[in-house]
């Protein structure tokens, strides 16, 4: 008979969740469970995963296709034994809207001196601080995909100055728009709220670093530049934004994600003043919401068709 088993393999959190939506939207499939109900291996045709095991994948000789239960692909295509199947990511109203959501409200919390009247509050402080209009700060999105391209059409509407870097050139009405490693450091140059939804790829690895953060502009009224970083941990070099906040290159950090989650406890980010730690929350994905477009999927690849939001092995996104 032939292959068409689904597997969730999920590592860090409950498979429970995407095998029962899963099942609710395909009455009758074979949905499996890794590790505890993987049953006969030559009968799965389709993965679902989060951060899997290395190998894991390629123990299953009739894979079709591998789906990510996530936007970024980095734990899958790190796998060196992983087969030579299609793989697509998630790219989901919902998803986009959890983190331009999460962009826009540190954006915000900055731009408005949030943090600063929270410190007051607790000092019963009444005092105002200089408030720049929308129209005077550069928000620079490092990024233009799904996440991306929406968040800056929204901080645009606010009336942000917004530009994005991307690797290929883009339009994107609203957002004035940079391409590729020659383009960087103008990007740089006049953005003061930095803002990074970059994959972690090979090219993408340690960018947020100190030689990145001199180059941005510091805004008077916001006491300097300031960074969100909602990608992957990967992509920052935690040492350099400790550096960066004592001498003054950046005003602040709000930090989603970190190369090693949880952030240990020891990590001195934890309690930095200027720092506001999220533990990976920005984008939580829905199993609710998403199993309908996993079976989706599924079925294209029955019905002959290309799966949608498919993986760019080589670029590594
Ligand atoms: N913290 C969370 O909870 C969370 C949740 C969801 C996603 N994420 C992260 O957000 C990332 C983005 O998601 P997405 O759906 O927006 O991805 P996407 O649609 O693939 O967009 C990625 C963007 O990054 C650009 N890019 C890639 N490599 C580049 C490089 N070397 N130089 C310049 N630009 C580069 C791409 O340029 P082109 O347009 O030219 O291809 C594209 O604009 C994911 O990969 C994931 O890591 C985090």
């Amino acid at each position: 008979m032939a292959a068409n088993a689904i597997l969730v393999a999920v590592d860090g959190q409950s498979a429970d969740d995407w095998v029962q939506q899963l099942r609710l939207h395909a009455p009758g499939r074979d949905i499996r469970r890794w590790p505890q109900d993987s049953g006969n291996l030559a009968g799965i045709a389709y993965a679902c995963v989060w951060r899997a095991p290395h190998g894991l994948l390629a123990t299953f000789a009739n894979l079709k296709a591998i789906i990510a239960l996530s936007a970024g692909v980095d734990h899958v295509l790190a796998d060196p034994k992983l087969p030579q199947v299609p793989i697509a990511r998630v790219v989901h109203p919902d998803l986009t809207m959890r983190m331009v959501e999460y962009i826009v409200l540190h954006v915000l919390l900055h731009h408005r001196h949030q943090r600063r009247y929270d410190a007051q509050q607790r000092e019963r402080v009444w005092k105002l601080h200089e408030q720049p209009p929308a129209s005077e700060v550069a928000v620079g999105i490092m990024g233009l995909g799904a996440i991306g391209t929406k968040a800056g059409k929204v901080l645009a509407d606010i009336g942000f100055q917004v530009a994005g870097w991307s690797r290929t050139q883009k339009n994107a009405s609203g957002i004035e728009v940079f391409y590729g490693q020659g383009a960087l450091d103008p990007f740089l140059n006049r953005t003061e709220i930095l803002v990074c939804v970059l994959p972690a790829t090979a090219a993408t690895d340690g960018i947020l670093n100190l030689r990145l953060f001199r180059r941005l502009k510091r805004n008077g009224a916001l006491r300097g530049a300031y960074l969100i970083n909602a990608a992957r941990g990967r992509v920052q070099i935690d040492a350099d934004i400790l550096t960066a906040l004592a001498e003054g290159s950046l005003a602040g950090a709000t930090l989603d994600v970190f190369a090693q989650e949880p952030l240990p406890a020891s990590s001195p980010l934890w309690t930095h003043p200027q720092v506001t730690i999220t533990p990976h929350n920005a984008g939580d994905i829905s199993p609710r919401l998403l199993a309908r477009e996993i079976i989706a999927q599924i079925e294209r690849i029955e019905r002959g068709e290309k799966l949608l939001h498919l993986v760019d092995r080589r670029a590594g996104y």
